[in-house]
């Protein structure tokens, strides 16, 4: 019989969510109160599709589309649900709100993973009384092209339901990390923070434009973590692999760190200018267009990706 998943809010996230659960061949329930996202989400996963199968990242769009139905409740949406994917708005109350709401309705086994950015499960489930099924499952937006979705256990968090979880993500498709212990920012934000403060503070103090900081990482450093991270770039990169990289370049990098030893908010002056550079490039009112443009190339990479065995 085909498992089914339960989607608790369907906004671009939880949207993307139910496209990941159907293209796997699961049932996809979905609930969201919003009567316009309830009515708004079958169109939008439908041109969705339309414009993967188009690329050829589904075959059977149709079939996808079948499996994925709006709920009129949380109850209904639950029923019978092996795992809940929840994907409400990122404040405390809500989501203390809705994990209360979904803890009333789990059964023995059932995992419930929420896309939380950077609320750590702990912060709103301490009171559930299921809350050993609770956990952290943040995807990157959109869900459906990129895979990587990290999965952040509370300290009561069942250490064998987070091991199913990282297996379920496997079997769907998606790329799972585990972070073993909560942190604020997890591990990919708190990654890409470093990156942005950086790009910042090198900004403010003008060594280079937006438009060269950008280049240096989509002409540079992006052509490689689009399919290799930091610690495998530094293995190839000295002939005798990582220990040797980190022989002849950690004093740099320790160089580095130390020069940025005082972390300022980055700098409402800077901000105005990097406004101003970015707008000149990019009108305010083509923002939504680069977004389906850089979408239309996140698929058409992760086409090239899955044909060149680089996933
Ligand atoms: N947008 C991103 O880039 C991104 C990336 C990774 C993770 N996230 C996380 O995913 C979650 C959702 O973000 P989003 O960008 O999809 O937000 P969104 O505003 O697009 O969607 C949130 C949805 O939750 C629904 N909702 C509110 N209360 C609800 C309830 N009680 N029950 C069911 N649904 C309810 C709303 O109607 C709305 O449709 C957040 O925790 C966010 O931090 C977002």
């Amino acid at each position: 019989m085909t498992e089914k998943v339960a989607i608790v809010g369907a906004g671009l996230v939880g949207s993307g969510w139910a496209i990941v659960f159907a293209r796997a061949g699961y049932q996809v329930s979905v609930f969201d109160p919003s009567p316009e996202v309830s009515e708004r989400v079958n169109d939008w996963i439908s041109w969705e599709l339309t414009e993967h199968r188009e690329l050829g990242l589904v075959d059977n769009a149709d079939q996808v589309i079948d499996r994925i139905s709006i709920a009129a409740s949380l109850e209904e949406a639950l029923k019978g649900a092996v795992y809940v994917q929840e994907s409400v708005f990122e404040t405390i109350p809500v989501k203390s709100e809705v994990a209360k709401a979904i803890d009333a309705l789990l059964k023995p086994g059932m995992i419930v993973g929420s896309s939380s950015s950077g609320i750590p499960a702990s912060k709103f489930t301490e009171t559930c009384k299921n809350r050993r099924q609770f956990l952290v499952a943040h995807p990157v937006n959109p869900p459906h092209l990129i895979p990587v979705v990290e999965l952040v256990p509370a300290p009561w968090t069942d250490p064998a339901l987070l091991a199913e979880c990282r297996v379920l993500m496997e079997k769907i498709g998606q790329v799972p990390v585990t972070v073993n212990r909560e942190i604020d920012g997890f591990i990919l934000n708190r990654l890409q923070g470093a990156l942005l403060n950086e790009a910042w503070a090198l900004y403010s103090e003008g060594y280079a434009s937006v438009q060269d900081i950008d280049a240096t990482v989509s002409h540079g450093l992006g052509l490689r973590w689009s399919f290799m991270g930091p610690f495998e770039t530094i293995d190839l990169n000295a002939p005798g692999g990582i220990t040797d990289y980190a022989r002849r370049l950690s004093p740099l990098y320790h160089e580095i760190a130390l020069s940025r030893s005082q972390p300022e908010l980055w700098s409402q002056e800077a901000i105005g200018k990097a406004e101003q550079e970015r707008r000149q490039v990019l009108s305010a009112d083509a923002l939504a267009d680069r977004r389906s443009w850089r979408d239309d190339k996140l698929a058409k990479l992760s086409m090239f990706k899955r044909e060149n065995l680089l996933t």
